[in-house]
């Protein structure tokens, strides 16, 4: 797959078949993902594959009550206000969101694959979501969609990891856990606010030089390789 298609539709997948993921397709991952860089080369990660049923099955309500509370805190306002104006694009964008992470939750248990990434000494997280990121492209390479969630760390953080067995006390400290499937709807180009609005050149707020109000790259038409598009 061409780089730059990857890079531009790997998107959160959360809506995935319970079709597990083979073994050489869940290796290739993880050896991709390891070959990303850390703050000296220290690679103080570990990632840790759950694709066991009990498993999951204890992670799961964890999961489910993480996201409840994710939506009665951080985003209560956002989402009554989202409701009461759901023509407002911005609105409809959020309500999407929300019922999108809220179908991965009650699905939990169906998830052929979840990826818990644990870092060490990197309390800005710099030295483990490359890792995380070429996860979930190398995933993306292979027809796998992702999902990259924090709410499980974020609320309960010390059960899943006490569920996991990891040592309590050895620094470990979860950065994410990622959701992986086959995905039931279609690659699409990741909408975001385009680059003249983020970006500025030799001084904060100074135009950056360029416009680009379309993506610069297209999924290729039929037959016609991506480079020609
Ligand atoms: C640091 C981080 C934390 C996230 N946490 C969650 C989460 O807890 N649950 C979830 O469903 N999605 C989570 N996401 C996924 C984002 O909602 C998603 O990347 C964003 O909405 C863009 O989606 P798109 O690429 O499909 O446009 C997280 C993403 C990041 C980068």
């Amino acid at each position: 797959m061409d780089v730059r298609e990857a890079l531009y539709t790997t998107r959160a997948m959360r809506r995935v078949r319970p079709d597990p993921i083979p073994a050489d397709v869940q290796a290739r991952i993880l050896d991709a993902a390891i070959r990303a860089p850390s703050g000296g080369n220290s690679q103080s990660w570990r990632f840790l594959l759950v694709d066991d049923p009990e498993v999951k099955a204890r992670l799961a309500p964890l999961y489910q009550d993480a996201i409840a509370k994710l939506w009665q805190t951080f985003y209560r306002e956002r989402l009554d206000h989202a409701r009461a104006t759901p023509d407002d694009p911005e609105s409809a964008s959020l309500l999407r969101v929300q019922s999108s992470a809220q179908h991965l939750a009650d699905h939990f248990e169906t998830v052929p694959l979840f990826l818990i990434a644990f870092s060490r000494g990197d309390t800005s997280g710099g030295s483990i979501f490359p890792a995380v990121w070429s996860a979930q492209l190398a995933a993306r390479a292979e027809g796998v969609g992702s999902a990259i969630t924090s709410v499980l760390g974020g609320f309960h953080g010390a059960e899943a990891m006490q569920i996991l067995g990891v040592p309590p006390d050895k620094g470990w400290t979860m950065a994410c856990c990622v959701s992986f499937g086959y995905p039931t709807g279609r690659w699409g180009v990741a909408a975001r606010r385009p680059v003249h609005e983020v970006a500025y050149r030799n001084s904060w707020g100074t135009d950056v030089g360029f416009e680009i109000s379309e993506p610069l790259w297209s999924p290729p038409e039929a037959g016609r390789p991506a480079s020609e598009s």
